[in-house]
């Protein structure tokens, strides 16, 4: 049977040749992200679904994709997507968090250095034909201190580009992070903001980071200091950084994303720092680049096709990792179901009953699913497999056969 792969939102070609190796695979690409019904007629035979991050996929859209087994989602949040509605319909969803690390890491640095040599002051001037030729407050960012905080994937990058050009780096996590080069961890934000002087967030959106830098988090910043957020919007109260800009105490800001985004090009930006001189505005493109494009390409393409052929769970956002060996047997059966008592006796007596073997077990739990790779001796009847999908408690199931 042909498997449908539906690819949205002009998703990069560096996808193709990783899917192309899935049995009978056909796949249709879109540019744009549908919505309403155009997206729910895609979605009525379509077997694996690749979005990023503006088709909304949720409840009621899953609902109208009866043959739907896993979504990629090219990019790295996932807010578009309805994961408990993916979860209960055993719907597999993997993203990409690796892929474009490396160039949000290095337009922190470039920004870095234009703030601590007021280009977007400068260049603001020279635009209304001002001449602002001087020294005054310009420095280089060799021997300074870069404050990070999130030291995660993208401030870890960050740390280490920032200690070749001769940055010291200082970090604040919530969680014991291993200090790579000679980064130092601070024992509080407090303490790491009265020694930066330059301070990069790369923290999650959680309730805690709401407002992480407010008010009284700028007062603590070093005078002359810069800010940089190229993590989450909501991490900074926009009121606040507005008026300790404009009060001259820090030198300027950098900042990629905002409490309100627009919806699409088609829609105005407001921000209050759009009337400042001294601060880098730009419209959440700090992972957006034609080199991470094509890494999320093969690093969500490889998760799905691995998903598929082998039943692997390598970084899902809503099922449990589940590492697995090649097929040994004729059959593997990845079966989803709810983390419940009593799923896998089912699932064994259905086997033993149809005469199947056990040869290989693989099991995960996590997030309220249970993942089981279960290889067997023969290769499964339509109707074991029918037997198989209906055991109570059942999300999914499908067949694997060994490569
Ligand atoms: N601007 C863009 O285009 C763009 C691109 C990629 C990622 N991002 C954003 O960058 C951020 C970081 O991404 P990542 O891949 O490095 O994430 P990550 O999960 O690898 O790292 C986040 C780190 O922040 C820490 N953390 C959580 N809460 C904290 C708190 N209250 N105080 C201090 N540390 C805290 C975590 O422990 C973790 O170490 C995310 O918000 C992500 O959405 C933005």
């Amino acid at each position: 049977m042909t498997l449908n792969i539906l690819l949205l939102e002009d998703i990069h070609a560096s996808a193709d040749p990783v899917l192309q190796a899935l049995p009978d695979a056909r796949i249709t690409r879109l540019r744009h992200a549908p919505e309403g019904d155009e997206l729910r007629r895609l979605l009525a035979d379509a077997d694996l679904l690749g979005v990023r991050s503006r088709t909304r996929l949720d409840a009621a859209a899953i609902a109208a994709a009866p043959r739907l087994r896993a979504v990629g989602a090219y990019c790295t949040g996932t807010n578009n997507i309805d994961l408990e509605a993916a979860s209960e319909r055993g719907v597999a969803v993997f993203n990409g968090p690796f892929s474009n690390t490396r160039s949000v890491a290095e337009l922190v640095i470039g920004h870095a250095i234009h703030l601590l040599r007021r280009v977007p002051e400068r260049q603001a001037a020279a635009r209304r034909g001002e001449w602002m030729k001087d020294a005054k407050r310009s420095n280089e960012i060799r021997g300074k201190t870069l404050g990070i905080v999130g030291y995660g994937k993208i401030g870890t990058q960050t740390g280490l580009l920032a200690e070749a050009i001769g940055m010291r780096v200082v970090f604040h996590d919530i969680e014991a992070r291993l200090p790579l080069g000679n980064a130092a961890p601070m024992p509080s934000l407090e303490t790491l903001l009265q020694e930066a002087d330059v301070v990069t967030l790369h923290v999650p959106q959680t309730p805690q980071t709401r407002h992480l830098i407010d008010a009284q988090r700028l007062a603590q910043m070093r005078e002359d200091a810069v800010l940089i957020n190229l993590a989450r919007g909501h991490a900074v109260d926009i009121d606040a950084l507005h008026a300790a800009l404009v009060e001259g105490r820090l030198r300027g800001a950098a900042i990629d994303v905002f409490p309100v985004e627009p919806a699409s090009a088609a829609h105005a930006f407001e921000s209050p720092l759009r009337a400042l001189d001294n601060v880098i505005l730009t419209p959440h493109v700090g992972g957006s680049t034609v080199e991470a494009q094509r890494n999320l390409g093969v690093e969500v393409s490889e998760k799905l096709r691995d998903y598929l052929l082998q039943g692997a769970v390598r970084g899902s956002v809503n099922l449990p990792e589940l590492g697995v060996g090649a097929v040994r047997g004729a059959a593997r059966v990845v079966h989803l179901h709810r983390d419940r008592p009593g799923v896998m006796s089912r699932i064994h007596a259905q086997l033993a009953g149809a005469g199947l073997n056990v040869t290989q077990l693989h099991l995960e739990t996590g997030r309220g699913v249970g993942v089981a790779a279960v290889d067997v001796s023969d290769r499964p009847t339509a109707e074991t497999l029918r037997a198989l999908a209906a055991v109570e408690g059942t999300l999914a199931s499908f067949l694997v056969m060994p490569g």
